[in-house]
């Protein structure tokens, strides 16, 4: 077999090459961000991003006529209250500039909002003071004459998609409105804003979308260090000039707010990001300044500067949990190393509120929004296991010499213990929302523990807990129990991670479709992002009675926490991961669902890992292809059980039953697992089909086959 078999990496590289542009980083930053896309391919049709860093709106309209058209040139204000509305046809953010021809005085007003439910002469809200929504800003045009706009610096508008430009005058004038222009601050270090380091691509065209929709929303998140809301919150307007933290560009919670660093949005942005963006540089800073504002107990604030919001058990475990993700992708031990001190007393700081019961005493009560927290909760009890058994993996990546790793796994297991006994709902079959007599089965620790292997991923209580969550479902997504009404793509990021851990791949495939499908698909949404959460009953207006003033356009329409899709559908439908620092271990163990084909690819500092099955009535192939010197753990599906697989290296088979090697793990007989070692380049085929079957593949010198 020639490698033109396999032409989903090999033969299309050339034809998709990115087009040349005219790109630019934000301002006088250093580009320090990738130069061209790692896997160029058709599936960069896919890419929001635009392909230079100055856009221009692609559409015009008025509010009393909504029928779009392709903007012209120049389109005219007539009279007091006239407008145009500017559809940038995607989700944008950064500084607006236009050229302006006015027949007499008046004033012109500018105002922005992400969904078109909030099109008009008041912007959607992003101050934080839930006094009224944000307004607009004003040129004030004295006399007949010419001049050019642009807004200032701390104006910068961090997210939106249309632009409505109206007039006020107290007499006939006319003013000509042309050349608007954008120039995008977010991804402020790269020049090409199309540059991906990872891709995916499937049979199934509403998840492609999804995919794409989570990698440029963590692009809009991306932004220049001096771009955060300004805190006290202002009373009128909005300003996007505070400072966030080191470097040039680092990871917020959202495009138009809160535009600060929240370490509990990056459990689930930063996976993301690293499966399609691949920007780590802005999680480098987000997690510094968490340290550098680390507070004397030992504890993290809950946000970063300038918002600094403090007292949260969760979100401080997320910054530790952060540190660890940070370094499973970058092998950045001199980073950790230069925080360790704090980290430990981070640990000591967390694991003194556990107390005689073997739980967490949850004191420090601020979480993602829920309405219950404190005392003996499970969440809490459940991201503290996580952070334990993270830690322990940080310790051994470190060399550690002095006992961390055993100390912190000997305490996740009576943690395990006690939750278990005291927070499990044996009568229901899922745990509760902590150690009382509650009623309440949230959707967050019930999601979280099969997602962190608080519980056995081939248990009956798993399947169980899985079974139990899709209760909560609505048409649109899952409704929060410790939220009512609200649904959340963040916490619902956790849950189709949980179906996807146990194998329920059509139950999470389903989630992902209603629910973020919901939002791709709705017409007042930005068509190109992710939203932080929204209503049962439809509508946008998340976290209403839950500290969001009644105020529904304040929601972020470009929130990263929500895109939990991206890295599941890369790291458990194709199924490639990394389990070790920059993938020097990974794992790759596919899930079918309903698709015909999946691939994706994602890179580090050790090189490319790809890989793409493709599914035919008889069987499926899997291929990939990891770097010089990686290990991976390959788990196919048994697609018929009796046939004893086999695995391949140069020509000689290689026996691998499941208690072969080291670490060969079990998972629920439906699997077959087997250790993957892989000292060169790795280019393998695989055949399952109904015969014993197994066609040969090259790829440079090593070769191997896994065959059933
Ligand atoms: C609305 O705008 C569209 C597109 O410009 C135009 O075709 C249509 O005639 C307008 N309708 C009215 C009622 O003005
Ligand atoms: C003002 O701009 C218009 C184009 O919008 C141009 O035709 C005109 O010559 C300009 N006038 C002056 C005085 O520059
Ligand atoms: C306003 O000016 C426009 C042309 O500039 C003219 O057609 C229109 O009749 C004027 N309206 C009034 C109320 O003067
Ligand atoms: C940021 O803008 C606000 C509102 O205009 C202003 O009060 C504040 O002083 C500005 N801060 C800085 C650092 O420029
Ligand atoms: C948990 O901490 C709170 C606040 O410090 C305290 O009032 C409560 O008694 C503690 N609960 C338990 C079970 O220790
Ligand atoms: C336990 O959870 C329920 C449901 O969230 C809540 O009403 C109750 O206040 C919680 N009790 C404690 C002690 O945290
Ligand atoms: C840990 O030890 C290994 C083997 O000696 C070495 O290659 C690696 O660089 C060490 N890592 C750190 C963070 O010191
Ligand atoms: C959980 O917390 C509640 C409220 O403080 C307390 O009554 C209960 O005994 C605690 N349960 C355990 C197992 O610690
Ligand atoms: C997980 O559960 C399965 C089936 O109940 C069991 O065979 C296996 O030993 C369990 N694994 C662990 C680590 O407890
Ligand atoms: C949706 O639910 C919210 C919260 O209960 C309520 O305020 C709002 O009026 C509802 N909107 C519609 C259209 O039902
Ligand atoms: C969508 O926009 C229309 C107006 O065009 C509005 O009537 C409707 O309520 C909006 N829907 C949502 C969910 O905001
Ligand atoms: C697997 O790939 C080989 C070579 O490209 C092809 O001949 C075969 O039909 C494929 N089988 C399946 C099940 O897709």
């Amino acid at each position: 077999m020639k490698p033109s078999t396999f032409p989903f990496w090999v033969a299309s590289i050339s034809s998709w090459a990115s087009p040349v542009t005219a790109a630019s980083c934000w301002r006088d930053t250093t580009c320090s961000g990738p130069s061209e896309a790692a896997f160029p391919g058709p599936w960069d049709s896919n890419i929001y991003a635009p392909t230079s860093r100055s856009v221009l709106p692609e559409f015009a309209f008025t509010t009393q006529n909504r029928s779009s058209t392709l903007l012209g040139d120049s389109r005219a204000l007539h009279g007091n209250g006239s407008n145009i509305v500017y559809d940038f046809g995607r989700e944008v953010g950064g500084i607006v500039s236009f050229l302006y021809s006015a027949s007499g005085p008046g004033s012109i007003g500018i105002a922005f909002t992400e969904a078109s439910t909030w099109i008009g002469e008041w912007s959607d809200a992003s101050n934080g003071r839930f006094s009224g929504r944000d307004g607009a800003l004003y040129v004030d045009v004295s006399t007949a004459g010419n001049g050019t706009y642009t807004m200032p610096d701390k104006s910068m508008r961090g997210g939106f998609r249309y632009m409505t430009v109206f007039l006020l005058s107290n007499s006939n004038v006319t003013i000509q409105i042309s050349e608007v222009k954008l120039e995008i601050s977010f991804q402020p270090t790269w020049a090409d804003l199309r540059a991906y380091q990872g891709y995916f691509h499937s049979s199934d065209e509403l998840l492609n979308r999804i995919w794409y929709a989570g990698a440029y929303t963590l692009q809009t998140n991306a932004v220049p260090v001096n771009t955060g809301r300004w805190v006290p919150t202002l009373a009128n307007g909005w300003a996007n000039n505070g400072t966030m933290g080191p470097g040039d560009t680092i990871i917020v919670d959202g495009a138009k707010r809160d535009r600060a660093v929240w370490p509990g949005d990056m459990g689930i942005a930063v996976p993301s990001s690293f499966v399609s963006i691949g920007d780590l540089d802005s999680v480098k800073n987000a997690l510094q300044v968490m340290y550098d504002y680390q507070n004397k107990d030992g504890s993290f604030p809950e946000a970063g500067p300038p918002l600094l919001q403090q007292n949260s058990d969760t979100y401080h475990m997320w910054t530790m949990i952060g540190t660890y993700n940070y370094m499973l992708y970058t092998n950045d031990a001199a980073f950790v190393q230069q925080n360790w001190a704090k980290y430990l007393r981070a640990m000591e700081y967390i694991y003194g509120k556990v107390d005689a019961s073997g739980l967490l005493n949850q004191t420090g009560t601020r979480d993602w929004a829920r309405w219950q927290t404190g005392f003996n909760n499970t969440e809490v009890n459940v991201i503290l296991y996580h952070t334990l058994r993270t830690s322990a993996s940080l310790a051994v990546w470190l060399n550690d010499t002095v006992g961390l790793s055993d100390q912190w796994l000997k305490r996740a297991l009576p943690l395990q213990t006690a939750i278990t006994k005291y927070c499990f709902d044996e009568s229901y079959g899922a745990f509760k929302d902590n150690a009382t007599a509650t009623e309440l089965h949230p959707q967050d620790a019930n999601s979280m523990a099969i997602l962190f292997g608080l519980i056995n991923a081939t248990s009956p209580t798993a399947s169980s807990i899985s079974s139990r969550l899709t209760e909560n479902w609505s048409p649109i997504g899952a409704v929060a129990p410790e939220l009512p009404e609200n649904i959340s793509p963040f916490i619902s990021s956790f849950e189709i991670q949980a179906h996807l851990t146990i194998d329920e791949t059509d139950r999470a495939l389903d989630l992902i479709r209603r629910s973020w499908g919901w939002y791709a698909n709705h017409p007042n949404g930005t068509g190109s992002t992710v939203i932080e959460g929204y209503l049962v009953n439809g509508t946008f207006g998340y976290r209403s009675s839950r500290g969001y003033g009644y105020d529904a356009s304040y929601v972020s329409h470009a929130h990263g926490w929500s895109s939990g899709p991206t890295s599941a559908l890369t790291e458990f439908i194709v199924g490639l991961s990394v389990t070790g620092p920059a993938g020097r271990t990974w794992s790759l163990k596919p899930q079918f669902g309903d698709l015909k084909f999946a691939e994706a690819g994602f890179t580090t500092g050790l090189g490319k890992f790809q890989a793409k099955w493709e599914k035919s009535s008889s069987g499926y192939n899997v291929t990939f292809e990891t770097p010089k010197g990686t290990t991976g753990l390959v788990g196919l599906p048994i697609i018929q059980s009796g046939k004893k697989p086999f695995f391949k290296i140069n020509g000689e088979v290689e026996d691998i039953g499941v208690d072969g090697g080291r670490a060969v793990v079990s998972v629920d007989g439906v699997h077959f697992l087997g250790l993957f070692l892989n000292p060169s380049a790795l280019f393998a085929t695989c055949h399952l089909t109904q015969r014993r079957y197994m066609v040969i593949g090259q790829y440079s010198k090593e070769i191997g086959y896994i065959g059933l």
